[in-house]
């Protein structure tokens, strides 16, 4: 079985808003497998699909020692503020402060089209909040502080080139 590679900042799908499913087929379901594999072979805590070229609302995560395949997520609850040092698996040895709601409460379907209802804190809180960001095309840099931002305007325009290089 093939891997998924996983797309660096510059893929044009990374920014692209991901359209809801309107039902989940056996080809989800291999989506959201080959996620997990993708996202425990490169020891990251969540993987959203278009960071594997594929616009569609699926993610994939770590919650505690548990594997959450999230079809539809949306957060609809939110509580508090915190800072946390965050990277991203499409930004490669990129790390910044980015400022989240400390919990959140969100709904999603599972693989097999049952509601979930979620709370989550912390870590977890934080990982569904930066997938879902990246189902709407928004990415952890655009959330960067502006002393950030300007740390990594190198690293950040490097990575650009090098993906956009690669293609
Ligand atoms: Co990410």
């Amino acid at each position: 079985m093939p891997g998924f590679s996983i797309r660096t900042y510059g893929s044009a799908v990374l920014r692209k808003r991901c359209k809801p499913l309107k039902k989940i087929t056996d080809e989800d379901r291999r989506v959201l497998e080959n996620m997990v594999h993708a996202m425990i072979a490169s020891k990251g805590l969540g993987l959203a699909a278009p960071q594997v070229g594929i616009g569609k609302r699926l993610v994939v995560m770590l919650a505690g020692s548990e594997v959450l395949k999230l079809v539809n997520p949306c957060i609809y609850k939110r509580k508090g503020r915190i800072v946390m040092k965050e990277g991203c698996l499409s930004f490669p040895g990129i790390f910044a402060d980015i400022r989240r709601s400390r919990e959140v409460q969100f709904g999603a379907l599972n693989e097999k089209g049952d509601k979930l209802k979620i709370k989550a804190a912390e870590l977890a809180a934080r990982i569904i909040q930066h997938e879902i960001d990246h189902l709407n095309g928004v990415l952890f840099c655009d959330r960067m502080g502006i002393i950030d931002k300007i740390k990594m305007r190198k690293a950040l325009r490097d990575l650009k080139k090098q993906t956009e290089s690669s293609k």
